[in-house]
């Protein structure tokens, strides 16, 4: 470890951890630091790098939630088996120079997952930009654009993404859509003709797996556990169109994809030279250590990334975008065009502001701690009702959690027992394909409600299943 170069520059925007996890992550990947290898220790590294132990601790913590290392409050921190990669990413340089519903029930607690705190929407500011927009724009901008999308927003998502979630890719290569919901239609369109085979996580949102199907694609179910989708168990003589992951928070079981298993899929996309489709929902909200690098920047050549504004910011925005391939980008955007001619111009470009005059990293940064609260209140309060009736998983990222109820099956009687209690929540069983492993589990969504509303519904649910 004491030979490793790992130079850090201060002056980058990029804070310390971030940049030392992303040297360690590539020294792993690349073979550089191998399997079984020990890490020096953080107070060493601390003392050799000049930086304080909590930046080290911190890009330990990381790499040890995506799997890149092991036995880190052990007797040494060593790094893990199978975390490395063939790289052949040349020619992706990371230069970018190169040019619900709405019915409202009164008085009802609806837990409904992926819904954002819709009263802290940073309405002022986006409000001021809409205008600023409007007055200031060019007339041009009021007629009809291009499909892919306005190239200032595409500019500063490439930047922005790059920094945050390790994306890597040409503004080019990206569309913007009308949510991912567009984006993940596109893709069908793009990717899949009548009776292809998709490989998919099982539990995975009942919508998407309409979307594919409605395409005429067969889905083929693949089980998750705490770390994502079990890619041991992906048969070795399937040749799908493509995979569809979840892997920075499954949705809804919430586990992440670690390195091992990451390296599994890019191996099996690679011989069978299927693509990779990455939906990224919602992880910019992520509690325990910072966000989770992306699938695409590991294997940007047949990954298709998949992004939203609808949890950062508000669903109602509608507002999206693809990342592709640069073989897709042209049919995408032919797609694009058939599909509505372009996602509105103006809230394009007032996104793009927002987003370069560092409003939505602010905005994500204040609603990290609110949401961490939320979770607090509701996972302590589940813990507190139910005492070990009750297991909590998939909470260290995004909007939601998922709680199993030892000896209750949410069926419909259950359910309608809820509703009637004036409490709403949303069993795992409805986006399952293999019935029948989660039928004592609910998703609790909780972005949206007050930390009243939380602990009133936890009451409600107590009072209606009566343990
Ligand atoms: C896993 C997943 N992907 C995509 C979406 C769609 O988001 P959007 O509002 O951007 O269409 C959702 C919505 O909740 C989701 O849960």
């Amino acid at each position: 470890m004491n030979m490793l170069w790992l130079p850090l520059d201060r002056t980058l925007e990029v804070p310390l951890t971030r940049q030392l996890y992303h040297q360690l992550r590539q020294k792993i990947l690349n073979g550089e630091l191998q399997a079984g290898q020990r890490l020096a220790s953080t107070r060493q590294l601390a003392d050799e790098l000049k930086v304080s132990r909590n930046v080290i601790l911190e890009a330990y913590e990381q790499l040890y939630a995506e799997g890149f290392i092991q036995g880190l409050h052990g007797s040494g921190t060593y790094v893990s088996e199978g975390a490395s990669l063939e790289q052949s990413m040349d020619q992706y340089p990371l230069s970018l120079t190169d040019n619900s519903s709405n019915k409202h029930e009164t008085n009802m607690i609806d837990f409904r997952s992926g819904i954002p705190a819709l009263d802290l929407f940073p309405r002022n500011t986006w409000g001021k930009l809409v205008k600023r927009v409007s007055i200031e724009t060019s007339h041009t901008s009021f007629g009809y654009d291009s499909p892919e999308g306005r190239l200032e927003l595409r500019e500063v998502l490439t930047d922005y993404l790059l920094r945050t979630r390790g994306v890597r890719y040409h503004p080019n290569q990206l569309v913007i859509t009308s949510g991912a919901t567009q984006g993940l239609s596109l893709v069908a369109k793009l990717l899949i003709s009548t009776h292809n085979e998709v490989i998919i996580e099982d539990p995975i949102t009942h919508e998407i797996q309409s979307i594919f199907q409605s395409q005429g694609a067969s889905l083929y179910p693949v089980p998750v556990d705490e770390h994502g989708m079990k890619t041991d168990l992906i048969p070795l003589d399937k040749k799908p169109n493509f995979i569809f992951v979840t892997p920075s928070h499954q949705f809804p079981l919430g586990g992440t994809l670690t390195i091992q298993r990451r390296i599994q899929l890019i191996e099996f996309a690679r011989r069978t030279k299927c693509f990779i489709v990455e939906d990224d929902y919602d992880s910019e909200f992520r509690y325990e250590g910072s966000p989770i690098s992306s699938l695409q920047g590991l294997y940007p050549e047949r990954t298709i990334y998949i992004g939203t504004f609808s949890k950062i910011l508000s669903p109602a925005l509608r507002l999206g975008y693809l990342i592709l391939p640069p073989e897709l980008v042209e049919r995408c955007r032919d797609l694009k065009w058939f599909s509505d001619l372009h996602t509105p111009s103006l809230d394009q470009l007032s996104l793009a502001n927002f987003i370069e005059e560092g409003h939505l990293e602010r905005h994500i940064f204040k609603m990290k701690k609110v949401y961490m609260r939320k979770r607090e209140t509701l996972r302590s309060g589940l813990k507190a009702s139910f005492k070990d009736k009750v297991e909590i998983f998939g909470d260290s990222t995004g909007l939601h959690l998922v709680a199993r109820f030892i000896e209750v099956t949410f069926n419909d009687e259950v359910l309608k027992e809820l509703r009637e209690n004036k409490v709403k929540v949303y069993p795992v069983e409805l986006h399952t394909m293999e019935k029948g492993a989660y039928k004592d589990c609910v998703i609790l969504g909780y972005g949206n409600l007050s930390d009243e509303q939380i602990k009133e519904g936890i009451f409600r649910i107590k009072d209606a299943l009566k343990i």
